[in-house]
Order: structure tokens, then sequence, then C-alpha cells
């Protein structure tokens, strides 16, 4: 199994500036996790919370399945050294994802917390970085 964790506000992707993460839609992106994940003959589960606890919930389960994750943290990413330290618990592989280049963006955004304990990380190809990592992950 690998997990495909959203942080706050992914589940709003159509809608939710459009001008910066396109017009693609939450449910476009767990079709497409899904059918790229059936391409690669691997079980891909894709959650998304707004909620701290619950992302912390998941990634424990992943850390005791030693399950390989594709996270995007979203605003987590900036600023929660409590997903920070549940991501270094991981054994499998992690890749964090996001949508836009936050490196273009405004200053706070460039600094991850997440970065540092993740195996790689992908930024500013739109949900297409979804389907690199899944990728990568089973090469
Ligand atoms: C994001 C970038 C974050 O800065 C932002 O808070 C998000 C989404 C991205 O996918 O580009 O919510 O992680």
């Amino acid at each position: 199994m690998i997990y495909v964790l959203n942080g706050p506000n992914l589940n709003r992707l159509g809608t939710r500036e459009p001008d910066i993460y396109g017009k693609t839609t939450y449910q476009d992106l767990v079709d497409m996790c899904l059918s790229v994940a059936e391409d690669l003959g691997v079980t891909v589960q894709v959650e998304q919370t707004n909620a701290e606890h619950q992302m912390i919930e998941w990634l424990h389960r992943a850390v005791d399945e030693g399950a390989d994750v594709v996270l995007n943290p979203a605003a987590w990413t900036h600023y929660n050294i409590a997903i920070r330290d549940a991501c270094a618990l991981l054994r499998g592989k992690l890749v964090e994802v996001h949508i836009s280049n936050i490196h273009q963006r405004e200053e706070w955004r460039h600094h991850s917390v997440i970065s540092a304990v993740a195996t790689g990380v992908i930024a500013g190809l739109g949900i297409d970085g979804y389907r690199l990592a899944l990728e990568h992950i089973c090469r």
C-alpha cells in the first residue's frame, strides 16, 4: 500500500486560487492517482484532511506498516513540527509534493520543515508531481 496524503484546503482544488493551483478538482486528483496506481500495478490510498490529528494518525499507520508515502502537507509544510516529527518516523520513502512552485511564491513559503526528513521533493509541476512521485516509489 502507498499512501497519498493531502493536507488542509486541498479538498478545495478546482475552485481554490485556480491561477495558482489550476482547475483540476480534488476528485480529478484522486482519480488520476488511482489510474496511475493501476498502471503501475500497486495499491494506493488517497486521503485528504483539514485536521492535524487525523494526518498524524495516518502517518503513524504508514509508520507501523512500513509503507511509502506521497505527502502534500499544504500550509503545514511551512510550520508544523508535529507533522514533521511524524514524518521522521517513516521507514518507507517519503516524497513531498507541492502543486505550485513554493520557491516562486511568498518568502515564507520557501522553507519547508518537512523536506529535511523527506526522501525527495517535487514542487511546481502541478498535479503531475503526484504521478512522478508514485512512479519514483515504484521504480
Ligand atoms: C501547496 C503549497 C503551500 O504553500 C500551500 O499552503 C498549499 C498547497 C502546494 O501544493 O503548492 O496549501 O502545498
